[in-house]
């Protein structure tokens, strides 16, 4: 008899929302949403990257086995409220800058299953391990140091590990919002007139081409490039 391929889907649902296709731990497909919708960093759920994952795979829905998403809604609920309860009433600006996330994110295995007719199993992934595992797994090297630094994480903003082989990561070090490098980055984007959340790689960009004269000249409104 022959063995049936184990298919994941992996998807996030807000900016530069995306989908691939795992069949056998072999990526079949990946794609972000903009690429159909013709957004930049388009924000919301990949309906049609998904859908174009499955249909490269020549599968449907119902053949997943696993679904992961690029996030844990239940992870750093708690050090979230208390923030938010030390900031009163500054914080509560975050809930209209993404209004509904939470609720949301955490109706997407009942939005898979009754709408789709996913039947696997579903899984809310830490987003920092997200990171080093899409690091480590594709380098070949049998164990590594892996560091993860972004704007935040579901708390942590800086993670340190080791990954032995195997790939299971050990945490060494952390670092937790509010304190982060990659807001920092966000923070330059939108002072020289960039978008936080689509400029960075930008800023990225223009930062390789500066030079020490010219870098003591960067104003917000800076020309852009084309
Ligand atoms: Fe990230």
């Amino acid at each position: 008899m022959t063995r049936r391929p184990v298919h994941i889907l992996g998807f996030n649902s807000t900016h530069d929302a995306s989908a691939a296709l795992l069949r056998d731990g072999t990526v079949v497909c990946a794609v972000e949403e903009e690429r159909f919708s013709r957004q930049k960093h388009h924000y919301g759920f990949p309906t049609r990257a998904i859908a174009a994952c499955l249909e490269t795979g020549g599968i449907s829905f119902p053949d997943l086995d696993h679904a992961a998403f690029y996030w844990n809604p239940h992870e750093g609920l708690l050090p979230f409220a208390g923030h938010v309860l030390r900031n009163l009433p500054k914080s509560l600006a975050y809930f209209d800058h993404q209004p509904g996330i939470l609720r949301r994110f955490l109706g997407l295995p009942r939005l898979l299953r009754r709408e789709h007719g996913f039947r696997g199993r579903f899984h809310f992934l830490s987003h920092h391990r997200n990171h080093l595992a899409s690091a480590f797994w594709p380098s070949g090297f049998p164990e590594a140091a892996a560091l993860s630094v972004d704007g935040t994480g579901e708390w942590a903003t800086t993670i340190l590990a080791r990954i032995p082989a195997g790939g299971r990561p050990e945490i060494l070090a952390e670092t937790s919002y509010p304190h982060s490098v990659g807001k920092l980055w966000e923070a330059v984007t939108q002072h020289l007139g960039f978008k936080p959340n689509s400029g960075e790689g930008t800023t990225d960009g223009q930062g390789s081409a500066l030079t020490d004269s010219s870098a003591s000249s960067v104003r917000p409104g800076s020309p852009k490039p084309p």
